[in-house]
């Protein structure tokens, strides 16, 4: 676990040197910071790990509330949303507009390279594969 971390940390680095940073897709680097200031009080980025909020491991192209053992709201159940990266840059500005009745109570992240760098970390947490969606199906047949 350690040695990914450490791995992750190190790709991390890679990515924001090479792409010069801060350019479209967002820096990654910047954005584990805002999550750990905005986001980490209620999310993990390890799987299976729920605190207040669903695990963020590989959220990125998950279909929303998809987690089978977290109990979401039925507004994000109902929301039909796949996490693109669009689609959790337009959430993330003001997510209980984006999807009325949602129980983040997070009011959003106003500016848009924050938003950005937050989305260019959640892609490096993996993205979803029918592996890495936990009891997708178990999650589908239950509704
Ligand atoms: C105060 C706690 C809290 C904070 C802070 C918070 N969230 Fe959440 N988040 C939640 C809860 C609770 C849910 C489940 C919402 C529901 O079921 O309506 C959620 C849901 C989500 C989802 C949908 C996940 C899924 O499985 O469909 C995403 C994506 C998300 N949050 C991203 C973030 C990001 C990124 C940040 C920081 C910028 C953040 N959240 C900050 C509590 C929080």
């Amino acid at each position: 676990m350690r040695k990914v971390a450490h791995l992750r940390a190190a790709a991390l680095f890679l990515i924001s040197t090479l792409a010069g940073s801060a350019h479209a897709g967002g820096d990654p680097v910047r954005g584990a910071d805002l999550f750990r200031q905005n986001c980490a009080a209620c999310h993990s980025q390890e799987r299976q790990q729920n605190l207040v909020g669903p695990s963020l491991f590989s959220v990125v192209g998950r279909t929303a509330a998809s987690i089978s053992d977290f109990s979401y709201s039925a507004a994000l159940k109902g929301s039909g949303i796949v996490w693109t990266a669009d689609q959790l840059k337009a959430y993330l500005k003001a997510p209980r507009k984006y999807v009325p009745g949602v129980k983040m109570m997070f009011p959003g992240l106003a500016d848009e390279n924050d938003r950005e760098n937050v989305v260019a970390f959640l892609k490096t947490l993996g993205e979803a594969t029918s592996q890495s969606v936990q009891s997708a199906e178990a999650g589908s047949l239950k509704r």
